[in-house]
């Protein structure tokens, strides 16, 4: 195979330093330019305009700047070219330290706590050991299993939640539609780490919140979700909130991101808020495994990580 050229389709963030690094080994043509373009042979793509991929007549593979590829199935004339996903031990430490960082927070009760130094109230709750909570996970794919090695490591009792049977040593594991209530019923801080699906969408709702268990020494259940925010319902989690289903709650990610300046959770006392910003795509950690990959294609070698697209993810 020839080498061949990278179209760069990015919106949202500025491509600069993707650029700069995939230049190193390519020519790369940012997009707007590029469309219709027959030297270009890959694209590497965030949220990428609609039918710009299927006007390239060579394109031979895609790749997706983050682990979700959610938004390059949006894109209604995606052509049948393989898509490959980020899996990058970078990204993967990022959300480790956020879910771990998050669940130690609502243990340790940092927002009671928070609310205590405003008051100056100085007053101690009781503690309870890390093996008292289950951390369940749903989603048990690359980014949730690093996640519960290192929650197991604390002391945790770890739960996973999968489309197909994964098995995983000192996690206790469920899988399909069968699998969720009884996942949920043993699970007291719900990490979501789904992909976004017509299977999965809006799954996080009240019905699944209500089925989370509450006899635990957090005094309620706690939802943590930085998977994508289309699983779940911005509604039904602030009505959780308030009818106590839920204590607390720490969101990566949004119905609608950037998250509205009127939306109640900006302001929710028991919500913690980030800016999507759980697990950053590096492009210093991520182009050299991209043009790795690319490489290694053309020398005949196979693709890692490519999306199943009938799973679509
Ligand atoms: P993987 O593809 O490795 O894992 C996905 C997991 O979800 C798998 O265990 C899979 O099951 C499970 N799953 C998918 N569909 C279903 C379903 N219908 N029912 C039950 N389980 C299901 O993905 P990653 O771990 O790499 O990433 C997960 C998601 O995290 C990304 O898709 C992205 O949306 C999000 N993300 C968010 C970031 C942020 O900054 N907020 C950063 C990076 C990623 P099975 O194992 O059977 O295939
Ligand atoms: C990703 C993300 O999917 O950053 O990698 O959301």
């Amino acid at each position: 195979m020839e080498k061949g050229r990278v179209l760069l389709a990015v919106t949202g963030f500025h491509p600069q330093r993707w650029r700069e690094l995939l230049s190193a080994e390519r020519e790369v043509v940012l997009e707007p330019d590029g469309a219709s373009d027959p030297s270009i042979t890959y694209a590497v793509v965030w949220k990428q305009k609609a039918n710009l991929l299927s006007s390239l007549p060579n394109l031979r593979a895609i790749f997706s700047i983050g682990a979700g590829v959610d938004h390059i199935f949006a894109d209604p004339g995606l052509p049948d070219v393989p898509i490959v996903k980020v899996v990058a031990d970078n990204l993967t430490q990022y959300m480790t330290e956020y879910v771990v960082w998050r669940v130690l927070d609502h243990h340790r009760q940092g927002m009671l706590y928070q609310a205590q130094q405003k008051k100056k109230t100085w007053h101690e709750p009781p503690q309870r050991p890390a093996g008292d909570i289950s951390v369940g996970i749903m989603g048990l794919g690359n980014l949730g299993r690093a996640a519960a090695s290192v929650l197991l490591s604390l002391g945790f009792a770890v739960n996973g939640w999968s489309r197909t049977e994964r098995p995983m040593k000192g996690v206790s594991t469920y899988a399909g539609e069968a699998g969720l209530i009884p996942f949920l019923n043993a699970t007291d801080i719900l990490v979501v780490l789904l992909p976004l699906t017509a299977q999965t969408q809006g799954i996080v709702n009240c019905s699944l919140l209500k089925e989370l268990r509450k006899r635990n020494g957090l005094g309620g259940s706690v939802l943590i979700n930085a998977g994508r925010g289309r699983l779940q319902k911005d509604a039904d989690i602030l009505r959780a909130l308030e009818d106590g289903t839920l204590k607390e709650a720490s969101l990566d990610v949004f119905e609608v991101e950037p998250l509205p300046k009127t939306s109640p959770l900006w302001a929710h006392p028991k919500v913690f808020v980030t800016p999507h910003a759980a697990a950053t795509s590096d492009p210093v950690h991520l182009v050299p495994i991209m043009l790795r990959q690319m490489a290694g294609y053309e020398r005949g070698e196979k693709l890692d990580n490519i999306v199943d697209r009938e799973a679509g993810y």
